[in-house]
């Protein structure tokens, strides 16, 4: 799976998202090192506060599949002339399962950048972090 098909395969969850107040649907996908992908689109909710990213989506049905410590690559996408940047709280998410993980972040016209999500949270706090 290269980094190209990880991110039109997040496009392709763009229509999936419930996003009736903020408009703004964003797609996810997350890669395993068996090949398995797991999709994610926000899902919005009228208690607003209980709104749940894309990207969280994408973990929280990898976990409950059973894959924990197996995670390469993230695709975040939106409809947004600016890149679809993670939200604090899905860096923090995602730390706690892949600190390395790369992520692939694209804007509207599908361009991208790669970065490991030690960039996006630097000096994260994570299970270790607790001993
Ligand atoms: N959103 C995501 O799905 N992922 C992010 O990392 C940033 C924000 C969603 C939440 C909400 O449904 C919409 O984008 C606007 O904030």
């Amino acid at each position: 799976m290269t980094d190209r098909e990880l991110v039109d395969l997040a496009f392709t969850m763009l229509e999936r998202s419930y996003v009736p107040y903020s408009h703004f649907p964003v797609g996810a996908a997350l890669l395993c090192a068996d090949g398995t992908i797991f999709t994610g689109c926000n899902v919005e909710n009228s208690a607003y506060g209980s709104t749940i990213c894309a990207e969280r989506t994408a973990l929280v049905k990898a976990v409950s599949e059973g894959h924990r410590d197996d995670f390469v690559k993230l695709a975040v996408v939106g409809n947004s002339t600016d890149y679809c940047w993670p939200c604090g709280a899905c860096r923090q998410m995602l730390y706690e399962f892949a600190p390395d993980l790369t992520v692939l972040v694209a804007r509207k016209d599908r361009e991208f950048v790669r970065l490991p999500l030690h960039e996006l949270l630097p000096h994260g706090f994570g299970p270790k972090s607790l001993n």
